[in-house]
């Protein structure tokens, strides 16, 4: 696009401050602005806009409990069906493992990327990246294959992790079967519908969320990778999990035998407001809503064995079929806004930090991409068992928590388990 049909389109997608911006500053700062902004589509950021301004309905009244399947209360059977189904697609090299690493681990205050963190576990400390390459070379054993492995990144951290890896010799995974693909970005918008610009002239952007894992797959042609090698089902985690197991044969073989496109592991919530999305139906369709969107009433209420009737947490453990993933990349996920505190650049040029939240940050949520099914398999996991996560400095979800159930889980299974 040319520099003045550039100019033309900020006049008419009223971004009046970086109108102002452009006449203030030399013509190297201008050069890079206008480059930036000719990759920015103005009309995808006046709908982003909008939707600041909507909010999120939730119609809590058709809200129904999911179903799932409690592997203690399988007959032995029935338990192995499922394992061996699953099982078979891995020992057959149609299975792959995506984990998420493109978040920005905020809360964490880590200076790197999350997976670069080190948690201080028995019987060494081990990187987080380490831990899972460490957990997918096991099944590769117990399997015989070698399972591809890709890492979502995002353009703020891409480079630093590939680096990593390399310097880390691949923690002993064989580097042909380490696949890395950047994620998308969305800019930040400010409270009055304008885009922001940091200090050295870049127009700020953030990482647009895991939601986006399937769309970045298809961009980055890991979906035509995972094609060519035959891949069938692929499990996408997070990486800040250290209890996840991706090689989830059991996860597996209910989604096979239930004829799902989707599987996900969930976990019983602690209490009833425990701060964590609830798998519920919605209109038939598993949805994940925030513990404070549903009624007081129905927080509470139990079934027949006296369990919580919406006690099913999401704690993002997920299984696609590659067709499903396919599909999903080629819908629309709906936009999440965070409000947050960004500085930015005046009119006159002048950094300001703001005091209170001045901008939204757009994400996507994997989540989303449950709706456009109309079944997903679930099974009921354990807290000590799959769920470890390290979100916080400290308190709850931090490093010291992970650590404690990270040991405990190993002191229960010499075996290997994982
Ligand atoms: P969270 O939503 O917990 O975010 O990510 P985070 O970045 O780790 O931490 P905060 O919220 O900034 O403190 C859940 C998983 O999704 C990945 C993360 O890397 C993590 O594995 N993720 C998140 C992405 O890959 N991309 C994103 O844009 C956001």
């Amino acid at each position: 696009m040319e520099e003045n049909e550039i100019l033309e389109e900020l006049r008419e997608y009223k971004q009046p401050r970086l109108l102002d911006i452009l006449n203030k500053v030399d013509i190297n700062k201008r050069e890079k602005l206008i480059k930036q902004l000719s990759q920015i589509n103005l009309k995808e950021i006046e709908k982003l806009y909008e939707n600041i301004k909507e909010t999120a309905d939730v119609d809590v009244g058709e809200l129904k409990p999911v179903k799932s399947v409690n592997p203690d209360k399988l007959s032995k059977e029935e338990f192995d069906e499922y394992e061996e189904l699953g099982a078979n697609v891995v020992k057959n090299n149609k299975f792959a493992v995506v984990i998420m690493a493109g978040g920005e681990g905020t809360r964490l205050g880590f200076n790197g990327p999350k997976g670069t963190f080190k948690i201080d576990v028995e019987p060494k400390p081990k990187y987080l990246f380490e831990i899972m390459a460490d957990s997918i070379a096991r099944a590769n054993k117990k399997y015989g294959v070698t399972i591809p492995w890709y890492i979502m990144t995002s353009n703020k951290n891409n480079e630093q992790i590939v680096n990593f890896f390399e310097e880390h010799s691949y923690f002993g995974y064989p580097k042909e079967y380490v696949g890395f693909f950047e994620q998308g970005e969305l800019p930040l918008i400010t409270e009055d519908g304008q885009l922001i610009v940091d200090e050295d002239y870049n127009i700020r952007k953030a990482a647009d969320g895991n939601g986006s894992v399937f769309k970045s797959m298809r961009d980055r042609g890991v979906i035509e990778d995972m094609k060519a090698k035959g891949i069938e089902w692929v499990y996408i985690g997070q990486i800040d999990n250290v209890l996840l197991k991706m090689v989830d044969t059991l996860l597996m073989g209910v989604a096979i035998k239930e004829k799902s496109e989707i599987g996900t592991r969930s976990i019983l919530k602690a209490f009833p407001k425990e701060k964590v999305g609830t798998l519920c139906l919605k209109n038939g369709k598993v949805k994940v809503i925030e513990y404070s969107e549903i009624p007081e009433e129905m927080i509470e209420a139990k079934n027949e064995n006296g369990e919580m009737l919406f006690g099913e947490s999401n704690i993002t453990c997920n299984l696609f079929s590659l067709n499903a993933i396919d599909k999903i990349s080629k819908e629309n996920l709906p936009y999440h806004k965070a409000h947050k505190k960004y500085e930015y650049m005046d009119e006159n040029c002048k950094m300001v930090e703001p005091s209170e939240p001045n901008a939204y940050k757009f994400e996507y949520f994997i989540f989303d991409s449950f709706e456009f099914f109309s079944q997903i398999s679930i099974v009921r996991g354990k807290r000590e068992e799959d769920f470890a996560p390290v979100k916080n400095k400290d308190g709850v979800d931090s490093p010291e928590t992970a650590i404690k159930l990270y040991n405990e889980y190993w002191r229960r299974h010499e075996d290997g388990r994982m």
